[in-house]
């Protein structure tokens, strides 16, 4: 578990010496009907990162998160949990969790009980389980609601529950789909600082996936772009910014700088610049933001 004074500082000097926590190395997939979704890609996480998957729709987000969770087959390439294969994973007595865009809850079966279901799941003793399950609704702050059914709660509440039911199994790794994009804004920046403070306070990797620029950026510590047709990893910004994060933060020029260089990359990755745009700018353009956005300090791609 990385300290928390390490994500004060990004926790970056030593990682890359270290077994990242994610490695997929030439991971690429071709759907059954043709549609070439990734093209080989290579992305690590180090233990501890909060990293961010962003691009426009289609782009192979959610076809890389679930290779990664092991929901999907690739075709080709490495994939690698803390060094091993993910199959592995159990044995090594690491666990991932995965959050769905939406909540997914049983409508039938009170908080606790969804809650529940993956210790069930997975023969949790019930006094165990029982314990877990409280622990886990302590920290998303339902614990009032545990006897409440789905449709009793706000959106922002049933996405609650369903990050304490990821959290019930005790996950080292936190794998999120869009988890706050059905949700308003207020809404969505209120889980978002919660999250921050879970993976804070729990130690997580989590590889997170937004189409929100302003989220990624108040939540990572580094974000990939991807761009489509086919799906491929195009850059890579790191916001190389202090935790805690606050509001505050989100009307700085520091937080406006490190915005208009992902939008500025988002717009290239969404086909946005011609050919002829492309190659004046030259891959070093796109890599250092040259674009025009002012850079913030840190920021460009890792060796
Ligand atoms: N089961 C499937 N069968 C065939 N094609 C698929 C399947 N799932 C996804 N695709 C295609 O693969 C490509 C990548 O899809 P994916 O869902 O990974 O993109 P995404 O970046 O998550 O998009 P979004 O932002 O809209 O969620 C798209 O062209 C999509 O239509
Ligand atoms: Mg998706």
């Amino acid at each position: 578990m990385a300290a928390a004074g390490d994500r004060a500082t990004n926790g970056r000097a030593g990682a890359a010496a270290a077994v990242p926590a994610v490695l997929a190395d030439g991971v690429d997939k071709t759907y059954p009907d043709g549609t070439h979704a990734l093209q080989p890609v290579h992305l690590e996480v180090a233990e501890g990162e909060f990293v961010t998957l962003l691009g426009p729709s289609g782009c192979g987000k959610s076809t890389l998160l679930k290779m990664v969770a092991g929901l999907l087959e690739m075709d080709n390439g490495t994939l690698r949990l803390w060094g091993r294969p993910p199959a592995e994973l159990k044995a090594s007595g690491r666990r991932l969790a995965f959050v769905f865009q939406s909540p997914t809850l049983m409508p039938w079966a009170d908080v606790r009980e969804n809650v529940r279901l993956p210790l069930e799941l997975g023969g949790v003793p019930a006094a165990e389980a029982g314990r877990r399950v409280d622990e886990a609704l302590a920290l998303v702050g339902l614990t009032k609601f545990a006897g409440s059914l789905p449709n009793m709660l706000s959106g922002g509440m049933q996405m609650r529950v369903s990050i304490a039911r990821a959290l019930v199994v005790h996950p080292q790794l936190l794998l999120m789909d869009e988890p706050f994009g059905a949700l308003d804004e207020f809404t969505r920046h209120k889980l978002d600082a919660e999250l921050l403070e879970l993976w804070r306070s729990q130690g997580l990797t989590v590889v997170f996936v937004t189409h929100s620029i302003s989220e990624a950026v108040f939540l990572s510590q580094r974000v990939v772009m991807m761009a489509a047709r086919p799906g491929r990893i195009t850059d890579e910004v790191v916001i190389d910014e202090p935790y805690p994060r606050t509001r505050e933060f989100m009307v700085t020029p520091r937080f406006a700088a490190y915005a208009k260089r992902l939008q500025d990359s988002l717009h290239r990755a969404s086909g946005g610049l011609d050919d002829a745009d492309e190659a004046e700018a030259g891959p070093e353009a796109r890599r250092t933001g040259a674009a025009g956005a002012p850079a913030p300090a840190g920021e460009g791609a890792r060796p």
